[in-house]
């Protein structure tokens, strides 16, 4: 019923001729997977030359982030509209944003109205740090931020919506959450999004596990009911992304 979802983030990693290299080296095995929808989501920089490498083909575009504002005077910082030239998706309210970029349940709500806005579909990140998992805080905390990051949301775009769980300490440690604890969080968060916006809807929302997800344990998370896919980081570099998506497939 939801087709499975595997988008790699390449976070701030590659030149626009390593993204080139990589592309090429990925793009025949990637374009060979079928029945996944596959998307790369590269430095803003790296977007004009990967779109023009892929375009025609059924590999998707992201973007890592997208400020609120339509356009003015906001130094560093990428409009929608800019967003929207090259990108189909739009990762928002990623850990390392509100780690280390100050992000809020709130600026991470406003990047999201901005993308229901101008058509862009966000993947909307929520997940819980090692201190709050040890306190048991999971289910509040990826409460809080889903809740947070979707108010506003119109109930004819929430079928679009992707959501990423991601444990902010499973990210880039090696320490993947299980297919289990992972399927437990995926199920509270879809509990959620029915709330919202009826059961039909949530039932059309890809929900993705994010956080050292591998060729190796990719297949444990995709046999879990509410998990529909993957978001991945460091493997999405490397031809492992090809196998993450494989598993999707199967
Ligand atoms: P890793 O796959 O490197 O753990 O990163 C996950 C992530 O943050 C994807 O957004």
């Amino acid at each position: 019923m939801r087709t499975p979802f595997v988008a790699g983030n390449w976070k701030m990693n590659k030149t626009v001729a390593e993204a080139r290299e990589l592309v090429s080296i990925m793009g025949v095995g990637l374009k060979a997977v079928k029945g996944v929808e596959k998307v790369i989501c590269p430095p803003f920089t790296s977007l004009l030359a990967v779109a023009n490498l892929l375009g025609g083909t059924d590999i998707g575009l992201g973007a890592q982030n997208m400020h609120w504002e339509e356009k003015g005077a906001f130094t560093g910082e990428v409009a929608p509209a800019m967003v929207k030239e090259f990108c189909k998706y739009v990762i928002l309210g990623h850990s390392e944003r509100r780690q280390y970029f100050g992000e809020t349940d709130q600026t991470v709500n406003k990047r999201v109205l901005a993308a229901q806005k101008n058509g862009i579909i966000p993947i909307v990140c929520v997940g819980e740090t090692l201190d709050e998992n040890k306190a048991g805080q999971t289910a509040e905390v990826v409460r809080r931020q889903t809740l947070g990051a979707l108010q506003g949301v119109e109930a004819d775009f929430a079928p679009s919506l992707v959501i990423a769980y991601e444990p902010v300490w499973a990210i880039g440690t090696g320490l993947a959450s299980s297919g289990e604890n992972a399927q437990l969080v995926h199920g509270q968060i879809r509990a959620l999004l029915a709330e919202l916006f009826g059961q039909a809807a949530a039932d059309k929302i890809r929900i993705l596990y994010g956080g050292s997800v591998t060729g190796a344990n990719a297949a444990e998370f995709f046999s879990q009911p509410d998990i529909d896919g993957a978001l991945v980081g460091g493997a999405s570099l490397k031809d492992d992304f090809i196998a993450i998506a494989e598993a999707a497939s199967k």
